[in-house]
């Protein structure tokens, strides 16, 4: 390796480990409740959306490793802002219902789980079965 190339390679090094310094909040909240579903329902959310939607992420160890610590953080913390398994009970009958229905709805439309997370969860994939059984938790009639 010729002495340019090799202080470029040093300075990437370098900026990967800076990187790994900015902290990463990977924080579960403490889970004080539950949604409660049916069992059925329960399993599909708990393997295809708790790890965005609930106080009980998995942090997976890429998670550990910046950038892709930022973009799995930001997507815990966005999902768990529009709907969090977690804190069900803090939202109203109407939201609930509203929320059911979007499930199905962003579901049924491969905008849930995010296609990102797909890409490495491959268990998280919603077959026909699993859809159907969404559909009617959501009460829609689409
Ligand atoms: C990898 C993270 C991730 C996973 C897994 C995930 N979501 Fe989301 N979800 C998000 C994010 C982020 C948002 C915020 C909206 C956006 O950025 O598109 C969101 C928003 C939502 C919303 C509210 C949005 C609205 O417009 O009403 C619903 C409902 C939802 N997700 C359902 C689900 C369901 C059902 C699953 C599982 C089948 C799931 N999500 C899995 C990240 C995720």
């Amino acid at each position: 390796m010729n002495k340019p190339v090799r202080n470029i390679f040093l300075i990437l090094i370098a900026l990967a480990a800076l990187i790994q310094l900015y902290p990463v909040n990977r924080k579960n909240p403490p889970v004080t409740q539950d949604i409660g579903a049916p069992p059925t329902i329960a399993a599909i959310l708990h393997t295809s959306c708790y790890d965005c939607h609930s106080n009980e992420t998995r942090w997976p160890f890429y998670s550990y490793i910046a950038p892709a610590s930022w973009l799995v953080a930001a997507d815990v913390k966005r999902g768990r802002k529009f709907m969090n398994f977690s804190r069900w009970d803090t939202y109203s009958k109407g939201m609930q219902d509203t929320l059911r229905s979007r499930c199905y709805a962003l579901a049924a439309a491969n905008l849930m789980p995010l296609p990102n997370y797909l890409l490495i969860h491959r268990d998280a994939r919603l077959d026909s079965v699993k859809l159907e059984v969404l559909r009617v938790w959501g009460g829609t009639k689409e």
